[in-house]
């Protein structure tokens, strides 16, 4: 069987380690030559490098390693490049959230004022990296989940038109497999699903068991009563307490519109008050990444580079990461399977944008995509995704033309913001601190 070539960009991400053991563990199924890791940063990448290295050898000795912050090395000879850069890292990330927080407003990283100041930052760094996989390695794929995902596909869409970017995001998987749990099937795959949306902006309309049994009345029976929960869950059960809030909060989302079941993200547009009343606005969800999870990893890490060996290690697979393989075998050995992608409507929503970018259904196979029709929606979700797809389009426009006017009108717009005046304070306020890596709007 053919052997591919792999590229990780943003190599010095805390996920790296963990999508590295996700990788060795489905050899089987993707075969792998080679592996390099790519960051701008290499003092960061260096934290994961030498233990990533480690891992691999004691996996498959035979399997080339290089981490490098050099473009050329890096894309040259890849297959597929698996892309989650940060572009002004976890510090940028916590100004996104703490500058709108001083006005009453969400602070979040993808999602209202912070996703839209990442987006202006992420989408220069997401055409560089596909710029160079275009340049070195042609017939390469990226499979891009760099975030804001909706912000950097509507630029790709308008700048890298034919490029071969898959933009994609996990939060579905994680979610169908807790949705697979509260319903007794085995895993997602059990489950045939229907989902439409935008990024962190959807709906799952129907769920099938692989008989044709329509399964979603239960769960939303289920959500109304729980939310994300499982009956008897309470916050030990999460790694995370901020993940359990999250998942409780389904019940309020899906009391809104009891007839499809929603991404856990609508928090922040629906109930924008709530999360804003309990968050600590100087410790904000970065710090806890930060103090916890990077924490965790790094240390972990250099344990594992001191000891030269991995075989105790507490790194743990990235099993919401397995879709990334499944895309990856999808593209190369033409598997025809069904995966949520952020993909141009193109009349996949018959009565919306045929420009938006959407999170809908599509068959992957050796050439890429395939949207599958999706029909008319309701009002409500068309009311909110026209609202929330404009704000993104109008980022795009403001990266484009330079303009303070358009950033300002996307933060207007934003169902997460009350008001011109607010959003003036919160854009000037994210002008000064974006300096290094914003367009100067004028
Ligand atoms: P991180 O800060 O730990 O790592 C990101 C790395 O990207 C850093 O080492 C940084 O130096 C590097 N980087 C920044 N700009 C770069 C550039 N132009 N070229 C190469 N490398 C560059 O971040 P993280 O928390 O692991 O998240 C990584 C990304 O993945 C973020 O965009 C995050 O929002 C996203 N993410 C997406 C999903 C999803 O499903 N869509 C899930 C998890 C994380
Ligand atoms: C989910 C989303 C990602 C997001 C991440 C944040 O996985 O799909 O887009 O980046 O959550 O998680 P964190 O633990 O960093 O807050
Ligand atoms: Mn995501």
């Amino acid at each position: 069987m053919k052997k591919f070539s792999i590229v990780i960009a943003g190599g010095g991400s805390t996920y790296t380690p963990e999508i590295i053991l996700m990788l060795l563990d489905n050899l089987d199924r993707l075969p792998l030559r080679c592996i390099k890791l790519y960051d701008n940063d290499e003092e960061r990448q260096n934290k994961v490098a030498k233990a990533c290295e480690i891992l691999i050898k004691e996996k498959d000795p035979f399997i080339e390693y290089v981490a490098t912050t050099n473009p050329e090395i890096a894309y040259t000879d890849v297959d597929f490049c698996l892309a989650h850069i940060r572009v002004g890292k976890l510090e940028m990330r916590s100004l996104d959230e703490k500058i709108p927080l001083k006005y009453g407003v969400v602070g979040q990283e993808t999602c209202g004022p912070g996703g839209m100041a990442y987006g202006l930052r992420s989408i220069p760094g997401v055409l560089e990296n596909i710029d160079y996989m275009e340049k070195y390695s042609p017939n390469c794929w990226m499979l891009n989940y760099s975030n804001p995902a909706s912000i950097v596909a509507e630029a790709c869409r308008r700048y890298r038109p034919n490029s071969r970017v898959i933009n994609i995001c996990d939060m579905p998987i994680g979610m169908e497999n807790t949705i697979a749990r509260i319903l007794g099937f085995n895993n997602r795959k059990e489950m045939d699903i229907r989902y439409y949306g935008l990024n962190h902006f959807g709906w799952w309309t129907s769920i099938k068991d692989k008989e044709g049994n329509e399964r979603i009345h239960d769960l939303i029976a289920h959500q109304l009563q729980y939310g994300n929960c499982l009956k008897d869950d309470d916050a030990s059960h999460y790694t995370d307490s901020s993940w359990f809030n999250t998942a409780r909060k389904v019940k309020d989302i899906i009391s809104v519109d009891p007839t499809m079941c929603p991404n856990s993200y609508f928090q922040y547009y629906l109930f924008g008050d709530d999360i804003v009343a309990h968050t600590n606005p100087n410790y904000t969800r970065a710090d806890q990444v930060v103090d916890t999870h990077e924490k965790r990893v790094f240390g972990e890490c250099a344990r594992i580079a001191q000891n030269g060996s991995a075989k105790d290690t507490t790194l743990q697979i990235g099993i919401h990461a397995s879709f990334i393989v499944d895309l990856a075998t999808a593209l190369a050995f033409n598997t025809k399977e069904r995966m949520l992608l952020i993909v141009q409507n193109n009349g996949a929503i018959e009565n919306f944008d045929p420009e938006a970018m959407v999170e809908i259904p599509c068959i992957v196979g050796k050439d890429g995509y395939e949207p599958l029709s999706i029909g008319k929606i309701p009002t409500f979700q068309k009311g909110l995704m026209e609202q929330q797809v404009c704000v993104e389009k109008l980022v795009v426009d403001a990266y484009e033309q330079h303009s303070y006017n358009k950033m300002w009108q996307a933060l207007t717009l934003s169902k997460c913001v009350p008001s011109a005046n607010i959003a003036k304070k919160i854009l000037d306020d994210f002008i000064e601190v974006n300096k290094e890596y914003w367009p100067e709007l004028k």
